[in-house]
């Protein structure tokens, strides 16, 4: 186990917020809801597994909620899909908009089936409120030691709402709240060293950087977006030069809190260069899940190298 300021940790390698779905298929199969992965890769493996943003109440989102899918309706499941996600310049760019079926949802169905993982639950809200009630909530239901933390998601783009005016009063509300150790997870595009002094002064236990990157892609001959909310957030190989940047900026600036670093993280040498950088455990965010549809007979061979992966950052302390 290792120890990152009260968060314990199966080993430095994390799966990142939403990649893993809720940490377990809806129905029986890993087929609906969670990375192919999910079937060649033993999820307690990780040294933890971050669930998807939750919210108060479930929301669409820019995607759907709409569960079962005829053979006939996979047509429209696909357009719904290339809305919110689309492969772009060396990444993938999604604005699903923190399509989730909500925290009481994910407590009944997901939470039960999910107890053998090491799990950190990301919650995002757009008050001190929604967050102070949804921290309420996990306290009253999950018991002690049964999350590793709680993630606050303050920093997603493509939910278009301007979280800088509310972190500070989040902060101040929901983080004594809480009984489990708050993760604040930082935005490349907001002023993260302020939020990472803001995190310090009140009580958060660890970073989490970064959040995807703010982007846009037109069809170029129609100059239509790509995405139905026209911006989504970058993600995977093209951003992890800056991902190494905010992480070694955060230690240049004299942050101490422990940092879990992301953003394009797919081998070992990724997880070595982070941890240069100043990082003390890394996300594996995109990888975990995101591949071309035609690549998805891979996924055995796939879940291979995220096996070989896990053993040796399993074997790796940083610096
Ligand atoms: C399809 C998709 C959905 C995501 N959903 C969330 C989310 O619900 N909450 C969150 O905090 N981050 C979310 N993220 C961001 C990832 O957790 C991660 O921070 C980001 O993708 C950067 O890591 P990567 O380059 O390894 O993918 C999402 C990313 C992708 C690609």
């Amino acid at each position: 186990m290792i120890d990152l300021n009260g968060i314990s940790l199966r080993n430095r390698l994390i799966t990142s917020s939403s990649l893993l779905g809720y940490g377990a298929p809806k129905g029986r199969f890993a087929v609906l809801g969670l990375s192919p992965i999910s079937n060649f890769v033993d999820l307690r493996r990780f040294g933890a597994v971050t669930v998807r943003t939750v919210t108060t109440q479930p929301r669409e989102g820019h995607f759907t909620l709409k569960e079962s899918w005829r053979v006939s309706e996979i047509p429209e499941l696909l357009r719904l899909y290339r809305g919110a996600l689309q492969e772009a310049d060396a990444g993938w760019l999604n604005a699903f908009g923190w399509s989730n079926i909500g925290i009481d949802r994910y407590f009944d169905e997901y939470f039960p089936r999910t107890t053998e993982q090491n799990r950190i639950l990301s919650l995002g809200g757009f008050s001190a409120d929604e967050f102070a009630s949804l921290v309420e909530r996990v306290n009253s239901q999950a018991p002690s030691g049964s999350l590793a933390a709680v993630e606050f998601n303050v920093s997603c783009h493509n939910v278009n709402f301007d979280f800088n005016p509310i972190i500070e009063e989040v902060l101040k509300r929901a983080v004594p709240a809480s009984r489990f150790p708050v993760i604040l997870k930082l935005s490349p595009d907001f002023d993260y060293l302020a939020h990472a002094r803001l995190a310090e002064a009140n009580g958060v236990a660890a970073l989490s950087a970064i959040n995807t990157v703010k982007g846009l892609r037109l069809d170029p001959k129609s100059g239509a977006p790509l995405l139905k909310n026209r911006y989504g957030g970058l993600s995977g190989r093209a951003i992890k030069p800056i991902g190494l940047r905010v992480v070694s900026e955060l230690r240049e600036a004299g942050i101490r809190l422990p940092i879990i670093a992301g953003g394009g993280v797919r081998t070992f040498n990724d997880v070595r260069e982070y941890g240069w950088a100043g990082a003390d455990a890394a996300s594996l965010g995109s990888e975990a899940w995101l591949k071309p549809l035609w690549s998805m007979p891979l996924a055995p061979l796939h879940g291979l190298h995220i096996r070989r992966l896990i053993r040796q950052v399993e074997g790796w302390s940083p610096r």
